[in-house]
């Protein structure tokens, strides 16, 4: 037994094996004492309460047997809780199980004692009368509890009296409401009856409508515009500002919000007063403010025609299916109602996931699920034999521009190898339409993922030009072939905003590397949606680029998000520049000056053209000595030979230049 830990609502020690301390066998025998002594007590006061009535002279005769068997039953009591190791217990964090198990060392010591006492009062006197040994036994179990929880019950009771006098009251936010329109009022009514832990006292209102300056709405007054937030914050206190415009556009919110960031005071956002006061929504009154409010982006709904025009009815395989903008490709794609949706990816347990989320959102989707990898093409190949695809989205790719510099035959192996089978089988099986997913770091490469990127364009670029069948009669039908090219989406796995989070989360440094670094970013939806539509576009040969808005400063993003979790960049949480890795650029560009860009029906989507290839049978032949070269001991020629084939059908911008250092580096877009 562990006597180290013999205190009551002290922590037991974990090594067991120790022999005990001096400490803590005082603390043993401490606890023992003060188990004796509870008993010794307790019994003492049941016979004094049993017999009070009698006079004192003849409480003597049961006091003197008392005194004398009182050490046994005191041993008796201490002993069965030394047995059932209640001395080992934290009492701090004990629950009912351990008053349970006092319950039963009691009652099984009370009815020993009674027992015994019973027994010795068949051939004598019995020492103790039976209703002084219940009444002490009751009276024991009762001390014992006291003893053991008199923490909690101190705090207990010190905190219902604090309670009562009402010490706690609930915490009062200062709060300003952004916008003094309909929303806003309705916000400031629920805001003002809303009980809890908090209680906001309204400080004002924010509206930029001069006409509402000074006025009293519901008797809250407008303060000021967004100009004057930074000082209206400082001199009401504001803890927390609310932006109640639901119906604001992205842009305008994303400038407001930069107002408030300069500020000391959370934001948070009210999206839809008027559907939670209807009940309609099942969402909270306020949210946070999420980074897809800082884009300053408004969605632009899908053309649904269009995208149900080449979807509806059809059979649509997807590689990559498990990853961020697969996913919700898949998502999309089955809310158009395919024939069937075969999803291919070599994770497995993404496969396994993606299944069973796609099973209970789209019940009546017929969905199969393929484990292949896109570079094996004879079981591809199996899939395209069975399932005959009408449109083939391909976006299994490796994509981590650092790891893909230090495994550059995995990225060819990937990216070129695994473009260069899918493209070819929808080929052969006349698929209508095959779309590659592309990226912005494809243009003027300096990296190994670029470039590889840039060779998989290239292969659907000459693939479109050199299939064009001949069906039987006058019809010349042939399989489309795309790609869709934009910079980086919103919180897609291992991206940059999921990073810093959690680096936020864990107390930061958080890492940039580069104060001056830029990227384009939109959200995954949108991304997916405009894929579709891009499908819907494609009339062959083309490569759609998707409008980005305008690039985003990652040192800005990173400094608003921390601001947005209510700290402070640079005091709270510390910003450390890393230094641009390998095959980075400062920025990124969205198309080859050489494109022609065409505007398309959809305002968010352009057509590029006109990009100088080479023909099919030199690029199929580059490829082929690319692919055959992608082995780790032949890395330097595979990399020489990838930016060979990368740069070779574009004047170059720099970006190779900058990494070969052929000439001084240019690294703005
Ligand atoms: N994430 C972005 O910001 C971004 C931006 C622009 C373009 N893209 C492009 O979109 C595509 C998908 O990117 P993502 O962010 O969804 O990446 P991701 O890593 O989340 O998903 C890629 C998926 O492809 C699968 N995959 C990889 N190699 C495969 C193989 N050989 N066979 C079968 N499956 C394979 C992976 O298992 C993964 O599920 C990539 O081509 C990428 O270049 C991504």
């Amino acid at each position: 037994m562990n006597h180290n830990a013999i205190s009551y609502g002290r922590p037991a020690p974990t090594d067991r094996s120790a022999p005990p301390s001096a400490s803590a066998s005082s603390r043993f025998v401490i606890a023992v004492g003060t188990d004796m002594l509870i008993v010794a007590v307790c019994f003492g006061a049941a016979l004094f309460f049993r017999f009070r009535a009698i006079p004192s002279t003849q409480l003597d005769m049961y006091f003197e047997p008392l005194t004398r068997s009182i050490v046994p039953i005191a041993l008796l009591y201490a002993g069965a809780n030394l047995l059932a190791r209640l001395d080992e217990q934290i009492w701090r964090y004990a629950s009912v199980q351990e008053v349970i198990s006092l319950w039963m060392t009691t009652t099984a010591c009370t009815l020993f004692t009674i027992i015994v006492d019973v027994g010795i009062g068949m051939t004598r006197t019995r020492p103790l009368p039976l209703s002084v040994v219940l009444l002490g036994g009751i009276l024991t179990f009762f001390a014992f509890v006291s003893a053991r929880y008199r923490g909690r019950l101190i705090t207990g009771v010190v905190w219902r009296l604090d309670a009562l006098r009402g010490k706690f009251p609930p915490a009062q936010v200062r709060t300003l409401i952004y916008g003094a329109g309909d929303a806003g009022q309705v916000l400031a009514r629920q805001l003002r009856t809303k009980t809890g832990i908090e209680s906001y006292v309204i400080c004002g209102f924010v509206d930029d409508d001069l006409m509402k300056r000074g006025r009293r709405i519901q008797g809250i007054k407008v303060l000021g515009d967004r100009q004057t937030i930074a000082n209206l914050v400082d001199r009401e206190r504001v803890d927390l500002i609310i932006l109640a415009m639901p119906s604001i556009r992205r842009s305008e919110l994303s400038d407001i919000l930069s107002q408030c960031q300069k500020t000391r005071a959370r934001i948070q956002v009210a999206p839809d007063i008027m559907g939670f006061i209807a009940a309609r929504k099942p969402e909270p009154l306020l949210r946070e403010v999420g980074i897809e409010d800082l884009l300053g982006r408004s969605p632009i709904p899908m053309d649904h025609a269009a995208a149900s025009g080449i979807i509806t009815g059809k059979i649509v395989l997807l590689t990559g299916a498990c990853g961020s903008i697969g996913s919700e490709l898949c998502r999309q794609v089955a809310a158009l109602a395919p024939r069937r949706l075969v999803v291919v990816d070599n994770n497995e347990t993404g496969i396994y996931d993606l299944e069973i989320e796609m099973r209970t959102r789209f019940p009546a989707v017929d969905i199969t699920s393929v484990i292949a990898d896109a570079t094996d093409g004879h079981k591809i190949e199996q899939v395209f034999r069975e399932f005959a695809p009408h449109v083939v989205f391909h976006a299994a790719a490796y994509k981590h521009v650092p790891l893909m510099e230090r495994y550059p035959e995995e990225a060819v192996r990937v990216n070129v190898g695994g473009t260069r089978v899918v493209v070819d089988l929808a080929q052969r099986y006349d698929a209508e339409r095959v779309v590659l997913v592309s990226t912005d770091k494809a243009v003027n490469p300096c990296s190994v993922m670029g470039a590889t990127k840039r060779v998989a364009e290239m292969l659907v670029a000459t693939a479109g030009q050199a299939h064009a069948v001949n069906m039987p009669g006058t019809v010349t039908r042939r399989t489309l072939c795309t790609a869709v090219r934009f910079g980086n989406v919103l919180g897609s796995r291992g991206s940059v905003i999921p990073t810093f989070a959690r680096q936020i989360e864990l107390g930061g440094p958080v890492t940039v590397t580069h104060p001056d670094m830029t990227r384009y970013f939109m959200e995954i939806p949108e991304a997916a949606s405009l894929i579709i539509q891009a499908a819907s576009l494609t009339e062959g040969d083309d490569i759609f680029i998707l409008d980005m808005g305008d690039p985003i400063q990652i040192d800005d993003l990173a400094r608003k998000m921390i601001r947005m979790r209510g700290l402070r960049p640079d005091v709270d949480i510390p910003i450390v520049y890393t230094g641009i890795r390998p095959g980075e650029k400062l920025h990124e560009e969205l198309a080859y000056a050489a494109e022609l860009k065409q505007a398309t029906a959809h305002p968010r989507i352009y057509r590029h053209s006109g990009g100088q290839y080479q023909d099919a049978a030199s690029t199929d032949a580059a490829v082929d000595r690319l692919l055959s070269l992608a082995a780790p001991e032949s890395r330097t020629q595979l990399v020489a030979a990838l930016f060979d084939l990368a740069r070779a059908d574009q004047a170059s911008s720099g970006a190779l230049e900058q990494r070969f250092g052929l000439q001084s580096p240019v690294l703005s877009n």
